[in-house]
């Protein structure tokens, strides 16, 4: 295994995590669900409020005009984060369930009877359930790639189950449960053969993983603010924009309109066609503090040490006997889902937690994969760079403590 320093160089950008929790220092491994904010993002936000909030695209004072840059300008980091060809292409959303929610409400008049959606076994459920529901509401079928005893998908199955009925295949790049990195690039070639549409939940990858739309070549991808460090209620839905003119709105109402009558509505241009209603301002500029602090530091020295890292809490949480790991991908993030002989996982969590020990323990949103997996839940450890090695002994010895407590 490749060394890895003891301490995280990232760490003490993060106050929250200098405190200690129940008497032990707080070890955040929750990360997966929600990642923690930089002072920067802390002090965006502070200054935000403090000097410049007001409604965007709206007033004509000063202060109007100022928040509205900023907000603007949060639009460019994210185009330049991800790769877009067009700041246009950007459009806010509350999060990936609203992006994804946002998609398949506004493709629903281009999805026929004779259509089919596939999705795969081990999405989360804001991936299935809008799916499922544009199906019920169309007549479209959906389709579930499986997956193989690794946790990979059977891109074998894939092809099998993809043909000239395929309209939309949407796909995680990271799961959330078992940390297997998909392969998209080829996913979303094989889809552009039949002539799908391909819709990518970066969730789990836009902290770790460098994205470039333009060379996956997907048409919409989405991912959450709090999930790279910035705020909750905030995320992206990324589209190609020939697209996003030919979707239907979405929610309607201020913002999105050109011109309204009381016989007629013209909508506005995207990404505002898609941005009806005062949005979350301080959350969007929040998640341009994130961004820029994503960028600091090296990004490669930042994946470089959170891959090394990953394999340290593989290795650890596999060695304590009576441990099992979910899946064994060979493109793996930092993610170990595991559950332990004899102890519920919410046991597990509550106990670990009395060890300052924070974890998700659960479905993870993730039902149908938990059936295949033939557990009701499990334990999941996840990582940001801010943790370093004494999280991940943290965690093993705080196993340890909880095995001995139900032995
Ligand atoms: N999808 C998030 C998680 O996996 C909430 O925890």
């Amino acid at each position: 295994m490749k060394s890895i320093m003891t301490k995280s160089p990232y760490r003490n950008d993060f106050p929250i995590l200098n405190q200690m929790v129940n008497n032990h220092p707080l070890a955040y491994l929750d990360n997966a669900a929600s990642t923690q904010k930089p002072q920067s993002v802390i002090d965006c936000i502070y200054r935000y409020e403090t000097t410049m909030h007001s409604n965007v695209h709206r007033g004509i004072h000063k202060l109007s005009h100022l928040a509205s840059d900023a907000y603007e300008q949060v639009r460019s980091k994210v185009s330049l984060l991800i790769n877009s060809q067009s700041v246009n292409e950007v459009i806010f959303t509350k999060g990936t369930t609203e992006a994804i929610n946002l998609i398949a409400s506004s493709l629903r008049p281009l999805i026929q009877k004779n259509n089919e959606i596939i999705i795969t076994s081990m999405e989360h459920h804001a991936n299935i359930v809008p799916w499922q529901i544009l199906c019920q509401k169309t007549g479209a079928k959906l389709r579930v790639c499986p997956i193989n005893d690794n946790g990979e998908l059977d891109l074998n199955a894939f092809d099998d189950l993809l043909s000239s009925n395929t309209k939309l295949i949407a796909v995680t790049h990271i799961s959330n449960v078992l940390g297997t990195i998909n392969p998209i690039e080829e996913i979303i070639k094989k889809a552009k053969q039949v002539n799908a549409y391909t819709f990518i939940d970066a969730a789990q990858s836009v902290a770790h993983i460098p994205i470039d739309v333009q060379s996956l070549n997907c048409d919409f991808l989405a991912f959450s603010s709090h999930k790279l460090h910035g705020p909750t209620g905030t995320g992206v839905l990324y589209g190609k924009l020939d697209l996003l003119n030919e979707l239907a709105p979405y929610q309607t109402g201020g913002d999105m309109i050109k011109t309204v009558s009381f016989t007629e509505t013209t909508f506005n241009a995207p990404p505002y066609k898609f941005e009806a209603g005062t949005p979350n301002i301080q959350g969007v500029i929040g998640m341009g503090a994130a961004i820029d602090y994503l960028k600091v530091n090296s990004i490669t020295d930042r994946y470089a040490y959170e891959h090394a890292l990953t394999g340290y809490l593989m290795e650890s949480v596999r060695s304590i006997p009576g441990v099992k790991v979910m899946g064994n991908p060979k493109e793996h993030s930092a993610i170990a889902s595991f559950v332990v002989d004899g102890i519920h996982p919410h046991d597990l969590a509550t106990i670990l937690d009395e060890f300052g020990v924070a974890i998700r323990a659960g479905h993870h949103c993730a039902m149908p994969l938990m059936e295949i997996l033939d557990v009701p839940a499990t334990a999941r450890a996840s990582l940001s760079s801010y943790n370093d090695k004494a999280d991940v002994d943290q965690l093993c010895n705080a196993i340890e403590q909880a095995k001995r407590i139900f032995a």
